[in-house]
């Protein structure tokens, strides 16, 4: 597993950061929620970004936790835990930069988000995906965990009570 990625809580200072990351290296409906209007970022889409995670995860009475990925010193995508109604259990989100991706970061920041969420007392992380999503089917069987189809998506809860792998 790579070394030298690490996790950090979301502030106003590595907002700013990650939203100038995604810009550069992800498009928008890899990282947020959809906004009317052309393709791209639009002055509209930086403006909802900042807005989503500045209401989600920097507000008074945050409802979910967000990280910045850091690789290599460099704020390189974000990892999300949001609780779910099933007690103990949180979604994962996450999103790293194209240039970034399929160089390992992902399974490093898999092990941390399984970490974190058992640091904050959930039980299980539910990993929901795209079908066509190789690249999460491959970290998913690597851990030995079974995606189960769910509608259009495929998905897993992942035990986090077992002894930590
Ligand atoms: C999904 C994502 C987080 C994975 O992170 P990553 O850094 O690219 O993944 P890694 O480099 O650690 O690779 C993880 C595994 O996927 C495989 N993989 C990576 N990219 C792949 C691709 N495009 N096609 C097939 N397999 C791929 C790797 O070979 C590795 O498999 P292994 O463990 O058997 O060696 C990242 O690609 C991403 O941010 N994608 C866009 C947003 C997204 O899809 N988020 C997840 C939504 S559920």
């Amino acid at each position: 597993m790579r070394s030298d990625v690490a996790l950090r809580r979301l502030d106003q200072v590595s907002l700013t950061e990650l939203l100038h990351t995604a810009i550069q290296d992800a498009d928008p409906p890899e990282v947020m929620p959809p906004v009317e209007g052309p393709d791209g970022w639009t002055a509209d889409r930086q403006a909802a970004f900042l807005r989503f995670h500045r209401s989600r995860s920097l507000a008074a009475d945050p409802v979910e936790i967000t990280f910045t990925i850091v690789a290599a010193g460099k704020v390189v995508g974000a990892a999300r835990l949001f609780p779910l109604e099933r007690a103990g259990s949180a979604e994962a989100g996450v999103w790293i930069g194209r240039s970034h991706r399929g160089i390992g970061v992902g399974g490093a920041v898999l092990e941390l988000l399984l970490a974190e969420a058992r640091e904050e007392g959930f039980t299980s992380l539910y990993v929901s995906t795209d079908p066509q999503n190789a690249a999460v089917r491959a970290l998913m069987a690597r851990r030995g965990v079974s995606l189960v189809r769910d509608a259009d998506a495929l998905t897993a809860y992942i035990d986090l009570t077992a002894e930590a792998r």
